[in-house]
């Protein structure tokens, strides 16, 4: 059976001039959960915000939140964002010295441990960390900013993850994550993904709801 197909807009695309209002949209628009970008200008080329602003979005919303963290020495942060409002947390391979430590006190936080690999790090990766994981993220652009084009090339990786882990038998959820738009969805759904984080796709048109929509709708196809 397939996955249930979550949408997560990603707020680093929304106007943080009103960010709370954006928020309520999303929640609105049916929204599965909301993706936060966390950057510290030293794993990625981009910074971006912190847990006050993760305690901000709590609380005006009820949908999970899904922090991404491009961080380097996340473990150092962790608690500091499950106690902002972290549902969801996940880590990029490159950025943890012990992974396997890391993920473990994600889940003993009470939060989703995530592993995340960028477009060329070895899938082997995923395959020995899924046990201690409850999601997948598989970028789809190199990590840092908003907007970019998506890389075809992660649709095999998405396939070949999601038949290793359905011939381990690990149910575990791929989330997919940049370039995301109603044009590339589609095949990012039909590769083996369920999550899938867009925001260009939801924030750049003319309407939240709207956009969330179309995106939905596509990945049906
Ligand atoms: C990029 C971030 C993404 C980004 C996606 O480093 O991890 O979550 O916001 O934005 P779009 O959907 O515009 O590519
Ligand atoms: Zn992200």
């Amino acid at each position: 059976m397939r996955d249930q197909i979550l949408i997560a807009p990603s707020l680093l695309s929304a106007d943080f001039t009103k960010l709370g209002q954006q928020v309520v949209a999303c929640q609105e628009a049916d929204a599965d959960l909301l993706h936060l970008d966390i950057m510290d200008g030293r794993f990625v080329p981009n910074i971006t915000f912190g847990p006050a602003i993760i305690a901000a979005v709590r609380k005006v919303t009820s949908l999970p939140l899904d922090c991404h963290l491009m961080i380097i020495e996340p473990e150092r942060y962790l608690q500091t964002f499950r106690e902002a409002g972290a549902d969801w947390i996940s880590v990029h391979a490159e950025t943890c010295v012990h992974l396997h430590r890391t993920l473990e006190q994600i889940r003993a936080l009470g939060a989703k441990a995530g592993i995340v690999l960028n477009p060329l790090t070895p899938l082997e990766y995923a395959f020995e960390a899924a046990p201690w994981a409850d999601f997948v993220l598989l970028m789809s652009v190199n990590p840092g900013f908003g907007g970019q084009q998506f890389i075809p090339s992660v649709l095999q990786r998405i396939e070949r993850l999601r038949n290793w882990l359905e011939r381990s038998g690990l149910e575990i959820p791929i989330e997919v994550d940049g370039g995301i738009t109603a044009a590339t969805v589609a095949d990012v759904v039909r590769a083996g993904a369920s999550i899938l984080v867009s925001g260009a796709g939801v924030f750049g048109g003319s309407s939240i709801a709207e956009s969330i929509r179309a995106l939905r709708q596509a990945a049906q196809r």
